[in-house]
């Protein structure tokens, strides 16, 4: 969930050449989940100005391609010079091909891991799971080549599912770019950490441009209500009951 317009939260650090410059709601979504995708690049700690080139395996699955910060991933990785691959259910394989993914894999099948693997030559190293939980993590595991790599999640990592020892978990979280601790409940609560707001600082510099590009970073698309805050409840209850399926809901408050 996040907030924006008169709400919007502040980055700590100058992002933008405009100043003053009124945020659409589309606009501000963009700008949130390009900021997810620093996530993706933690995967390589390339820059989105300068991307390393492939050494190994051009490939990262993006396990959860439909998610919103998913669909931003693909971009992001296209962007930087890889392939990515992705999970999703076959409704919506058209969109996450739209916006990069090479090839795109129902997670709802048995072999989905396998078919993977298969795709990939057995060498896919780099996993960005936006589902993170038990099965999200045997698929991506099951997916990765036999020299392992590096699997990263957007929420903590279940123990129990990781299960090769070539394969380096972790887990990011976004708030550390503010170069603050993170005072929550563990597993959440975490010290500052000025390398993540130094990379952030980066990011934000560097992927600006695009932003600021009409047509070169794609949006999620949108599902607004006029429910205002009443809204937001029903929302929430239509994500735990799973009803939600490539878009973002948005609640404008009026009140
Ligand atoms: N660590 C951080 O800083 C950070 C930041 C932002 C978000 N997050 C986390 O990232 C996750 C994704 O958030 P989001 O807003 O991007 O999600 P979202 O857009 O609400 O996700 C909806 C999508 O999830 C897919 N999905 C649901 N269950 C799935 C499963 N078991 N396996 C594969 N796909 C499944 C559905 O795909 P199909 O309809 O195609 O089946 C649907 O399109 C959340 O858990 C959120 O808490 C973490």
């Amino acid at each position: 969930m996040a907030v924006y317009s008169q709400w919007n939260l502040r980055l700590p650090y100058p992002t933008h050449p405009v100043s003053g410059r009124r945020i659409a709601p589309a606009d501000a979504l963009a700008e949130d989940t390009v900021s997810h995708a620093r996530n993706v690049q933690q995967l390589s700690r390339s820059s989105a100005r300068a991307p390393a080139p492939p050494e190994t395996s051009p490939y990262v699955l993006v396990y959860g391609g439909s998610t919103a910060c998913g669909a931003i991933a693909l971009q992001m990785i296209r962007k930087s010079g890889f392939i990515p691959v992705c999970t999703c259910s076959p409704h919506n394989f058209a969109m996450v091909k739209e916006l990069g993914a090479e090839e795109a894999f129902d997670y709802h099948s048995p072999t989905c891991g396998d078919d993977i693997r298969r795709y990939t030559s057995d060498t896919l190293a780099y996993t960005f799971d936006c589902i993170t939980d038990l099965g999200s993590m045997r698929i991506c595991y099951t997916a990765m080549g036999r020299a392992g790599g590096q699997y990263m999640g957007l929420d903590p990592i279940p123990l129990r599912g990781h299960t090769r020892r070539n394969i380096k978990p972790d887990y990011v979280l976004i708030y550390t770019m503010f170069g603050k601790e993170v005072q929550s409940p563990r597993p959440f609560g975490r010290p500052a950490r000025p390398k993540d707001r130094a990379f952030a600082e980066g990011w934000y510099r560097s992927t600006q441009v695009l932003v600021d590009t009409p047509g070169e970073v794609r949006p999620h698309p949108l599902d607004p209500s006029s429910d205002d805050l009443e809204g937001v409840v029903k929302g929430l209850d239509r994500m735990r009951k799973g009803d939600i399926s490539g878009v973002k809901l948005v609640y404008e408050l009026t009140r």
